[in-house]
């Protein structure tokens, strides 16, 4: 299970029970609450909803409750199917993605958190700046040697076949906000989400730029922060492997 923290300098307060008149087959969902710039501490809020009119996923217990008990609720969502990564958030110690999330029936009660280690804009919601700007210092986009005239960069299966358990990366940072070594120095260590996507161009046969993406990362933090703790791996709620893929990147560098 990967460990909770919560914000820094937060102290939870008790907060609001949600509760409405008459319901009935409850379960209870405990939700922190907090607003930044807001001069409030941290509460935990419960919410009372009715299993009887929610749908079968988390994210379906917090549409209700933001459409029947607080609108004021704050998270992130879009597609609900697993596939735009913005639902993340740490459920009963784990971070995953609440629409992928079934609701548990038998379990009476749910903790949900925003990611770990991570500054909180609001409720769910945690600042993921420097998140995506790590994304953009591996320069994400094919470097091809020339520009394609009208046409397309072909591959032949083999070398599509490499891309596979990389390219279904939503970057939701499950991951990265699940490993210590990211708490500890995510500002130079670039962690397991960006690194899986650093290798998934590595090893994109369309890509000419293999060497200095390889040389780029041969730096003491910002690859070799990893210490092989595997929480990552864990985590993944797409089921990928980014501790393989960082694994990959550092066998690649002794080789090159
Ligand atoms: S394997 Fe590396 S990146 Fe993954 S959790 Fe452990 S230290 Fe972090
Ligand atoms: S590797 Fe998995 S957990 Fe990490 S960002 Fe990608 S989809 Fe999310
Ligand atoms: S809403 Fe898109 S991944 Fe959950």
């Amino acid at each position: 299970m990967v460990e909770f923290a919560l914000p820094q300098n937060s102290k939870i307060e008790e907060g609001k029970i949600f509760k409405k008149k008459n319901s009935k087959n409850l379960k209870l969902i405990e939700i922190y609450r907090w607003e930044r710039d807001s001069g409030r501490k941290p509460r935990i809020d419960k919410f009372y909803i009715e299993l009887d009119k929610v749908g079968p996923m988390l994210l379906d217990a917090l549409m209700y409750i933001k459409n029947e008990l607080d609108p004021s609720l704050t998270f992130r969502r879009s597609c609900r199917e697993g596939i735009c990564g913005s639902c993340s958030m740490n459920i009963d110690g784990t971070n995953s993605l609440a629409c992928l999330k079934p609701l548990e029936k038998n379990q009476k009660k749910l903790k949900i958190y925003p990611l770990p280690h991570m500054k909180v804009i609001k409720d769910l919601v945690p600042d993921l700046s420097e998140f995506f700007e790590q994304y953009k210092s591996i320069k994400p986009w094919l470097r091809p040697k020339s520009k394609p005239k009208n046409t397309e960069i072909l591959q032949s299966p083999e070398e599509r076949k490499k891309l596979d358990g990389l390219y279904e990366c939503v970057l939701c940072a499950c991951c990265s906000t699940s490993c210590p070594s990211y708490w500890w120095n995510g500002d130079k260590f670039l962690g397991p989400a960006i690194l899986l996507q650093a290798y998934r161009f590595i090893v994109d046969s369309r890509d000419k730029d293999t060497e200095k993406r390889i040389q780029m990362l041969n730096d003491a933090f910002k690859l070799y922060r990893c210490h092989t703790i595997m929480n990552c791996t864990k985590t993944c709620p797409k089921g990928l492997n980014p501790a393989k893929a960082i694994a990959s990147i550092k066998k690649l560098q002794i080789s090159s």
